[in-house]
């Protein structure tokens, strides 16, 4: 599978061009209206009290600015922003490190939070709840153990998958804000917007017809940006027009609504082999290739609001728009579609 359709996976060169992209401001974040709104208040609350912001859970699918607002949400609070990942952080020692280097009113952001190890998010409950950290010396029975007072700070944890969250850990989160999927909208508003800063030259349709294409998520608006402005640069003189578009995309395997082969797989495992019947996640995984958290995270979220598979207790079946999609008629004879019908 190619990266570009995967937002989980990236690169530093990648990581790099985003930083260029990313915006400063909420005024300047496009979309995710809701959450911006509540994130105004809550921003301004703080800063009138003069604390620092409750702790923040991101969630949402990946790709959609989770890291984004958190760089958004220190620069409008004018704090020092720590950034490190679930997965990054091995032993205990490594977030007591980075907690007690932390300075008042700093945001830590830990990303994929859901990936951190049991023994280390209990040191982090204590340090959100009273800003305080317990760390033994010596082990048995002479072991101490010792509190440390902590400065003031604010957690950002991002996550692909709010349910994979202890409880204990989600409830010490003040403000839990989801991210949903762009509309073709803000899509095409964010692929213009990043055109201009790379100094892209791109027409109103070819901009509408990316956004078209990037299943609702920026990270794949701005790669697809890339590439297509690649095509316009070899095929014609550089500016992006709906026809290079199209051509691009195309070639790329991405079909009219923004689903490449591994979606088309998808559906194709689900309708034709295992015949409309529902499918656990792991038997689909296998089928595929895939990991079980790269269908959860990656292909599902999309096909789900487009309204093209459904979870159900027994499995992931695909829907009515899907068939029609793929143009394969609903099976009715009992002996093909199992227990399907519609
Ligand atoms: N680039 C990526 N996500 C963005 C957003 N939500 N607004 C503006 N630019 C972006």
């Amino acid at each position: 599978m190619s990266d570009i359709f995967n937002p989980n996976i990236s690169n530093i060169q990648e990581e790099k061009q985003e930083n260029v992209l990313r915006p400063k401001t909420l005024d300047e974040y496009i979309g995710q209206s809701k959450v911006k709104k509540k994130m105004k208040v809550y921003i301004e609350a703080a800063k009138k009290r003069g604390e620092p912001l409750d702790h923040v859970l991101l969630y949402g699918p990946p790709g959609l600015g989770k890291t984004t607002l958190a760089n958004i949400i220190s620069n409008e609070m004018k704090s020092n922003l720590k950034i490190t990942s679930g997965p990054a952080i091995d032993k205990p020692g490594d977030l007591a490190a980075i907690l007690t280097k932390l300075q008042a009113g700093d945001v830590l952001f830990i990303d994929e939070i859901h990936r951190l190890n049991k023994n280390i998010e209990e040191i982090l409950y204590p340090a959100l709840e009273d800003f305080t950290l317990d760390i033994v010396i010596g082990q048995g029975p002479t072991g101490k153990s010792i509190r440390i007072n902590l400065p003031k700070f604010t957690l950002i944890g991002a996550t692909t998958r709010a349910g994979s969250l202890t409880t204990p850990l989600r409830d010490r989160f003040g403000i839990v804000e989801r991210l949903e999927l762009y509309d073709e909208k803000d899509l095409a508003t964010i692929v213009k917007r990043s055109a201009k800063i790379l100094n892209i030259d791109i027409d109103e349709k070819a901009a509408n017809e990316i956004a078209k294409r990037s299943r609702g998520t920026p990270r794949i608006a701005n790669r697809l940006l890339k590439r297509v402005s690649d095509y316009a640069l070899v095929l014609g003189d550089g500016n992006i027009n709906l026809e290079i578009t199209r051509t691009a995309l195309d070639n790329l395997d991405i079909d009219e609504i923004g689903l490449n082969a591994t979606d088309r797989r998808l559906l194709d495992a689900l309708i034709v082999q295992y015949r409309g019947r529902p499918v656990g996640i792991e038997t689909l995984a296998t089928t595929l290739g895939e990991e079980t958290s790269t269908i959860e995270d990656v292909y599902e979220p999309y096909l789900i609001q487009i309204g093209f598979i459904s979870r159900t207790p027994r499995g992931r079946v695909a829907m009515p728009a899907a068939y029609e999609h793929l143009g394969i008629s609903i099976a009715t004879d009992e002996s093909i579609s199992g227990q399907l019908k519609f």
